[in-house]
Order: C-alpha cells, then sequence, then structure tokens
C-alpha cells in the first residue's frame, strides 16, 4: 500500500509530496522544491529538510527523488536531497532536449552525459520499484516535452499536466510546449479508473476556495473547465491559446531553468566564491 504525504510551498504553490510503501517503507519524494528568493538571492533549504525530518521520524529510507518535468518556477531541490541521502535523481529523458534547446539562452554547454546531472532517465513504460509497489512511467508530453506523470497504486503525479478541475491546465507556450500533446496526454490520464488520485504540482486557487492539491479522475474528466468530457481537441487548444497570450513571464523563469536543466546544481561559484544566477536581457532597440 502506498502512503502519500503533502508538503506545500506556499511561496510558489508548489504541492510536493513524499510517497512510501507501507510495508517495506520505501519511499521516494516527488517534485521536491528548493526556495529561492530573486530579490535576496537566498537560497534555502526550508521544505526539502522538512520531508528529511518526515523520513528520519517515520523510518523511511528514501530511494528515488523524481522530478515530473523541468520545472520553470520553482528550483528542484533534487540534487540538495541526493546530497543528502542515497537516493538516486528520476527525470524524463527528454530533458536533454529541453536543456539543448535552453543551452544557448543561458551560454551554458549541453551535457551530452546526462548521467552526469541525473541517476536515472525514464521514459513512458517505465518501471521503478518501492519495495514492492511499482512506480510506473507515464509519458505526458504538452506543458513540456519532457513532462512525465508517476503512477503508484491508485494514485498519479501529474505535475503540471493538469491543475485542479476549476483551474484547468497548465500553460504550454514554453518552448517545446504543445497545446494539441496537453490534450492527448490528458485524455490518458482522463482513461485512468475513475477513483485514481490525481495529485498536481501547484495549485492557484480562485477566490475564497483554500488550496487543494488533489483531486480525482472522474472529477477531472467530469468538471475540468479546460479538458472535460464535453470539449474536443480544437476547443481546448483555442481556449489553452487564448490563455497563454495572456500570461506573464514566470518570476522564477530564468532562475528555474539554468539550475533545473542542469541536474538541479546550482551554478558553480565564480573566483571571489559567489555563485551567481544569469537573467539574459533582451535589449534589442534599446542598445
Ligand atoms: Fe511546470
Amino acid at each position: 500500500m502506498i502512503h502519500v504525504e503533502t508538503f506545500y510551498d506556499e511561496t510558489t504553490g508548489t504541492g510536493s509530496y513524499v510517497i512510501h510503501d507501507k510495508s517495506a517503507l520505501r519511499a521516494a519524494i516527488i517534485d521536491p522544491v528548493l526556495h529561492f528568493d530573486v530579490s535576496s538571492g537566498a537560497v534555502s533549504t526550508t521544505l526539502a529538510d522538512k520531508q528529511l525530518a518526515y523520513l528520519h521520524s517515520n523510518n523511511l529510507h528514501l530511494d528515488y527523488i523524481c522530478d515530473t518535468h523541468a520545472h520553470a518556477d520553482h528550483l528542484s531541490a533534487a540534487a540538495y536531497l541526493k546530497q543528502k541521502t542515497t537516493a538516486q535523481t528520476v527525470i524524463s529523458q527528454g530533458i536533454g532536449e529541453v536543456q539543448q534547446r535552453f543551452s544557448a539562452q543561458f551560454n551554458k554547454p549541453v551535457v551530452n552525459d546526462l548521467s552526469a546531472l541525473y541517476d536515472i532517465l525514464v521514459k513512458d513504460g517505465d518501471s521503478l520499484y518501492l519495495g514492492d509497489e511499482r512506480l510506473l512511467v507515464m509519458a505526458t508530453p504538452g506543458h513540456t516535452s519532457d513532462s512525465v506523470s508517476y503512477i503508484a497504486g491508485n494514485n498519479i503525479f501529474v505535475g503540471d499536466t493538469l491543475f485542479m478541475p476549476d483551474v484547468g491546465t497548465a500553460r504550454c507556450d514554453f518552448p517545446g510546449g504543445d497545446a494539441a500533446q496537453l490534450y492527448r496526454s490528458i485524455l490518458r490520464i482522463h482513461e485512468l479508473d475513475d477513483n485514481t488520485v490525481i495529485w498536481v504540482c501547484h495549485d492557484y486557487p480562485p477566490d475564497n476556495r483554500p488550496v487543494k492539491l488533489h483531486t480525482t479522475v472522474g472529477n477531472s474528466r467530469r468538471k475540468n473547465i479546460h479538458v472535460n468530457q464535453n470539449m474536443n481537441e480544437n476547443d481546448f487548444i483555442r481556449v489553452r491559446t487564448r490563455r497563454d497570450a495572456t500570461l506573464a513571464t514566470p518570476k522564477l523563469l530564468y532562475p528555474s531553468l539554468q539550475v533545473n536543466l542542469w541536474g538541479a546544481l546550482l551554478p558553480e561559484a565564480e573566483d571571489n566564491g559567489n555563485r551567481y544566477i544569469k537573467i539574459p536581457l533582451t535589449t534589442k532597440g534599446v542598445f
């Protein structure tokens, strides 16, 4: 039996999960968060440390640190957690393509041997095991080209493939995003058993609704405002594209990408001992 423990980062509205097999006491962390304050440059590990304390107090052995995709709104704490444990980091093999896409923008080299940055690169249909419990990988591209979901017992961890039914879906306008692909990925999720619990990576609740990080496949299929059973692919693409045109650049876009696409490692220290995050400037027509 799989137990799911939710950890919520209020600053970025991120849901991060510690899941474990109750008999074997083997655990995985899904979408860990490293706090980063863009104004001060302060990095902190508060949420990841809470997860480590939870593992310790429940006698759990951490086997895997999984990311669902190349997050563009928060930094992953995967490298930090790896350094503190014997767990292996897990991400989609599609991360290489995303890294290549952004490498010129950050003037950071493409790392061809991704095993230098991540321990396990997964693809659709791959399985990992927590004791006897299977963690099945389902490729769910669309929000990003490398997005995967993880199925464990009666649960699916969908990253940003779906949000709560009253919020809908995540944007598809980042380079490599594709609304048609996202629609088809969601159809695959909606084909799972109605009672399957969907755990999302973010919630941006409408006014007065408390944060909620899980729903069911049945609820999502019937009620999701962007992609319910009454809407076809063209309806979805229209709604999604119109909404994407209104969205601002995420506050942590550049910090997130230049860390998360290179093994969730912070940039190397320069010769003065400091590490720096780069922001590529758009200067066309100004200078
Ligand atoms: Fe995302």
